[in-house]
């Protein structure tokens, strides 16, 4: 009787720990977001605002964007190549040029956008170093 209660017991154990295991977050190591942020108000705040609002029809906002939050690759190529076309955000138009941010490493660019992508209310996937160079490696 005892045995078959502890056995019982032991089950529910590895189940309950199990399902802990799966729902427990994928959190983005705390230090790639603070480097990320800390980077952010290096390289691109003065253009996009601290808080990613950007400049109504000068810098346009990194809020829930099509290009935030789209495709990985697309984005990382606006900050390897810069970007001089005509984008419309939510009805308005920006024109001005991105200057290129080339210079920084695969690494500094992949926290840049980690953290964008995590704040300022948007919610999309990490970007790693090894995306970086993928993207950097069909431009160069
Ligand atoms: C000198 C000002 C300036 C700086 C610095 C700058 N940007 Fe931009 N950014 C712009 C402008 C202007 C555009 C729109 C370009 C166009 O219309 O072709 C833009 C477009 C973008 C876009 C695509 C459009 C959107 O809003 O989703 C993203 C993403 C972006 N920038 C992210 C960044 C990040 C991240 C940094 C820092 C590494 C940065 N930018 C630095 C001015 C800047």
């Amino acid at each position: 009787m005892m045995g078959r209660i502890s056995i019982l017991t032991c089950l529910l154990l590895v189940t309950v720990t199990a399902v802990m295991a799966q729902t427990k977050k994928p959190a983005v190591a705390a230090g790639r977001l603070a480097k990320g942020q800390a980077l952010y108000k290096q390289h691109c705040m003065s253009c996009h605002q601290e808080n990613g609002s950007g400049v109504p029809r000068m810098n346009p906002p990194l809020i829930k964007t099509e290009y935030v939050l789209g495709d990985k690759n697309r984005l990382i190529g606006v900050l390897l190549k810069g970007l001089n076309e005509e984008v419309e955000i939510n009805g308005d138009y920006y024109s001005n040029p991105m200057p290129s941010q080339a210079a920084l490493k695969d690494e500094e660019i992949a926290d840049i956008l980690t953290y964008v992508r995590s704040s300022f209310g948007n919610k999309a996937s990490a970007v790693a170093p090894a995306d970086v160079k993928k993207v950097r490696a069909t431009i160069q």
